[in-house]
């Protein structure tokens, strides 16, 4: 049997392995590029896991709670709703990890009976066998002994152990099909949610069981249904273990067929009636606009794509969406006071929590390559940080990119999330964050930082956002310095 086989059984999936460790993927993808710790097919030992990570740090998991409190702050309130799995779900598991121990005991039996069986065996050879039997016997006798009545495994070990049956209590991992990406069904959440949370972006519409644009077929594993639906399978679809993802949750690890969409073509123009949440002013003439879809409606977007609003006064205008698409329901978009603009003034003026604000969209394609293997370089000019803050969270939550660094060029109005960024800067090891002034500094000087600071530019994506002179200028400078054109990804935001 080939080594990789016989551990079949035990290897972990990377983002299981993270979360028992408590490091973000990213950290354990580069401890594998160093050469620190083996994969096979992308899947790791526990023991190499172990061996490549100290033991304080299955107990100490302050970064990965940091790391994963900021996702959370991402995400407003469906976090809360979500802690505990159902009951029934929650019963089933505890039934699944019983049988699991119940048959690690009888093995255990079993192997000690056939331990204790070869003991009285070498015992009677020795006592019946010659000289030379007896010297053979006699050191083989011991290091049985010895074996057998070593300790326990480790403290190390058990905290693992207890710490891996936990998370399969709490948590279920789905990996989709074909394009083998992970994540994590946590608490009560449905698959669709958790995908939506990780980042991925599945097909759906409704998300409440009426339309049947989520529904994927299950290949192993049990899932749950949470509410009544009113779609109906063909007999054929319900044979091949077809589900509503935004329907069902998971009672066990689970393998779907299903495809995400390829790209902001495949996602349709929506009309909402959204609800403002609240206007929460961010500086002297910045607002944070906070709507909120019906639940059986939410917009389906990209991250660092924009809607058309309409106000009740009959004004329009197009902003993009400041938050990232892991909460679909929950929108934010930074607003700029403007004189002579009806919507602005309306925000600023009238606007209250409770009005309608209509939202037609998502359009644009200022969206996050995530094929590249590139590092990330964002360049944020005045309330361009909208849309980089929403591809920011997005990359946050896949957990791809292997360093990012902001460039947050601001005007009168400041760096008005000037302490997200830096929680940012804490949360992740690999996210650089420098704020700069824009009447201190030409576009020429920033970019001159950029290069000062990545002297292999070449090696990076950039995803600039700003007023139309700012981007123009970054152009130009970066052609200048022989920047490849298709890594400068920009949208305009005035
Ligand atoms: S999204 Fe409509 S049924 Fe699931």
């Amino acid at each position: 049997m080939s080594d990789q086989a016989s551990h079949g059984a035990q290897l972990l999936t990377l983002t299981r392995a993270a979360r028992l460790v408590g490091v973000s993927r990213g950290a354990l993808q580069k401890k594998i590029k160093k050469g620190e710790l083996e994969t096979f097919e992308g899947m790791v030992k526990p023991e190499d896991l172990l061996r490549a990570y100290p033991d304080t740090q299955l107990e100490d998991n302050t970064a990965l709670e940091h790391f994963t409190q900021i996702k959370d702050e991402a995400f407003f309130h469906r976090v809360r709703e979500r802690l505990l799995p159902e009951p029934e779900v929650l019963a089933e598991r505890l039934s699944g990890l019983s049988k699991e121990l119940a048959n690690t005991r009888a093995q255990m039996e079993r192997y000690k009976t056939i331990t204790d069986w070869l003991y009285d065996k070498l015992n009677e050879y020795e006592k019946t066998g010659g000289n030379e039997t007896r010297t053979i016997i006699g050191p083989l006798k011991l290091w049985l002994r010895h074996e057998l009545e070593k300790q326990s495994p480790s403290d190390y070990l058990q905290s693992y152990v207890v710490k891996e049956s936990f998370l399969r209590l709490m948590t279920a991992h789905v990996r989709l099909l074909p394009g083998q990406r992970e994540f994590f069904v946590e608490g009560s959440d449905t698959i669709l949610d958790a995908a939506l949370r990780a980042g991925l972006s599945l097909r759906y519409g409704c998300s409440n069981g009426n339309c049947g644009l989520c529904r994927a077929k299950v290949v192993s594993g049990k899932t749950h249904l949470m509410r009544h639906t009113d779609y109906t399978f063909t007999e054929s679809e319900k044979n091949q273990g077809y589900v509503l993802l935004c329907s069902h949750t998971a009672v066990t690890d689970l393998e779907i067929e299903t495809s995400e969409i390829d790209g902001i073509q495949d996602i349709p123009k929506q009309e909402i009636a959204t609800r403002v949440k609240k206007v929460e002013p961010l500086s002297d003439d910045i607002a944070l606009l906070h709507l909120q879809t019906p639940r059986t409606k939410r917009l389906q977007f990209l991250a660092g794509q924009s809607v058309t609003l309409e106000t009740g006064n009959g004004a329009e205008g197009d902003y993009p969406v400041a938050s990232c698409p892991c909460d679909d329901r929950n929108l934010q978009f930074h607003l700029l006071r403007q004189r002579g603009n009806r919507l602005s003034e309306y925000v600023f003026k009238k606007l209250k929590p409770g009005d309608i604000v209509s939202l037609v969209g998502p359009k644009g394609d200022f969206t996050l390559n995530e094929e590249s293997p590139r590092s990330l370089i964002f360049l944020a000019h005045g309330t361009g940080f909208a849309p980089i803050k929403s591809l920011i969270e997005h990359a946050m939550a896949r957990d791809v990119a292997e360093t990012m660094h902001l460039y947050w060029v601001a005007g009168e109005n400041g760096h008005y999330l000037n302490n997200l960024c830096r929680s940012w800067t804490d949360a992740l090891d690999d996210f650089l964050y420098t704020p700069l002034q824009a009447e201190k500094t030409k576009t020429a000087s920033v970019l001159k930082q950029i290069l000062k600071d990545h002297p292999d530019i070449g090696e990076f994506d950039i995803y600039a956002a700003g007023q139309t002179d700012f981007l123009t200028s970054v152009k130009k400078s970066l052609a200048g310095s022989k920047f490849p054109e298709n890594q400068l990804i920009t949208s305009r935001v005035d």
